[in-house]
């Protein structure tokens, strides 16, 4: 994959389980000559992932939209993307496969991948996720921005106006 493909920064992150997988990332986009900021671990001891997705989703989050992308890596990638969903502008998704990085980029405009190094190898397979996600744009096609528009929703609107609204129909 060739770095213009990759017009945005991004942004790593993982915890001890996912931090040899991080690491091979971090490699991979080096030789590619993709621009990245990796914000740690940077050694296998324990920490608390949370801390880690808050720090990749605060940066893709306020990078403003299509700006940045983030890489999170954990045991399964569950937590970290339970954490960085919690982010406001962030649109985490944890994939298994190309498959579903593709659809995950092309469908829901996620703008963070997370993977689970537990479940992964933690090179060819995890790699080609990467890749297919960071080459994936979002797709045109109107039904996909308007349903995007409407998980963006669910993070500004106040409960009583989404309430209302069901009322009216
Ligand atoms: C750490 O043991 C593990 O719980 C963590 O990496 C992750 O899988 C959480 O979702």
């Amino acid at each position: 994959m060739p770095a213009d493909k990759v017009n945005v920064r991004v942004f790593l992150g993982a915890d001890h389980a996912g931090f040899k997988l991080k690491e091979n990332i971090r490699q991979w986009l080096k030789e590619r000559g993709v621009e990245f900021v990796d914000l740690g671990v940077y050694s296998a001891e324990p920490v608390d992932y949370p801390a880690y997705a808050e720090r990749v989703a605060r940066e893709v989050g306020n990078a403003g939209e299509g700006k940045a992308l983030g890489v999170l890596a954990c045991g399964t990638g569950i937590g970290m993307g339970m954490a960085a969903n919690k982010v406001r502008g962030v649109r985490a998704a944890v994939c298994h496969d190309e498959f579903t990085a593709e659809m995950a980029r092309a469908h829901n405009n996620a703008n963070l991948l997370c993977l689970g190094a537990r479940v992964l190898q933690t090179g060819g397979e995890a790699l080609k996720i990467v890749e297919r996600f960071l080459e994936t744009g979002f797709s045109a096609e109107e039904r996909h921005g308007r349903r995007v528009k409407m998980i963006y929703g669910l993070e500004t609107r106040k409960p009583k106006q989404a309430a209302k609204k069901r009322a009216k129909k």
